[in-house]
């Protein structure tokens, strides 16, 4: 990471990673929850329309390319979208597509996507936003699509031995989540198919399906 600087914010933090490259996550391997999530509900065949919310350099985004799907991937950092763009050269793929944009405010229109992956977004909203994330996400996802979420566990090592749930580092704000905060923002909307927690990485993974 960059030198602490306090003040720094999100947006100029996730800028730093990016110009640098210097970061804490994989830019190109995706997850193996995603990788497995995904192939649990579409084999290596999918088809319609994903969206990859706080996409970053794109990884989950080309994996979900390659599995079949129209891909958007959203971020609001520029130098994070053209990352991915470059990135993405490496062999050609139709319907892969990047976008600036807060996902808080997304530019679509009409719940036309199958799949909705959040790998390391949602963590860093802000608490009181959590509604409004949730509205983006339902505004945007079919009935009976699937959403993929992985956020920081109270075992995230920034967590550990804190009292507090949250904290800004280097700018940027980030919150561990209990399985039960992620059910009660969910649940009334979403069923839980799978709940992994990774004790070693300090994440959740979760994959629900949209009532
Ligand atoms: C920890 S990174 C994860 C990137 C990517 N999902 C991955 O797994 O490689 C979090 C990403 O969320 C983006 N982000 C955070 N808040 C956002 C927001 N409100 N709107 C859009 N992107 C956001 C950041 O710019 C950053 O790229």
């Amino acid at each position: 990471m960059g030198k602490l600087n306090k003040g720094k914010t999100d947006r100029a933090y996730f800028r730093e990673a990016y110009q640098t490259g210097v970061h804490g996550w994989p830019t190109v391997e995706p997850s193996p929850y995603v990788v497995r999530f995904l192939r649990r509900v579409y084999g290596s065949d999918a088809t319609g329309y994903a969206l990859d919310l706080g996409c970053g350099e794109g990884r989950h985004a080309r994996f979900a390319a390659d599995l079949g799907f129209h891909v958007v991937g959203v971020d609001f950092e520029a130098s994070a979208v053209r990352r991915a763009i470059a990135f993405s050269q490496d062999r050609a793929r139709e319907g892969l597509h990047f976008v600036v944009a807060d996902v808080l405010h997304l530019p679509f229109h009409g719940a036309s996507f199958e799949v909705v992956i959040d790998y390391g977004c949602l963590h860093h909203q802000r608490k009181r936003n959590w509604p409004l994330y949730l509205h983006s996400v339902l505004h945007c996802l079919k009935p009976r699509g699937v959403f993929l979420l992985s956020v920081f566990s109270p075992k995230f090592r920034m967590f550990c031995n804190r009292r507090r749930q949250w904290h800004v580092v280097g700018g940027a704000y980030r919150r561990c989540f209990t399985r039960e905060q992620v059910e009660q923002l969910f649940g009334a909307t979403f069923s839980i198919l799978e709940t992994v927690e990774d004790d070693e990485i300090g994440f959740w993974h979760f994959l629900m399906r949209r009532r």
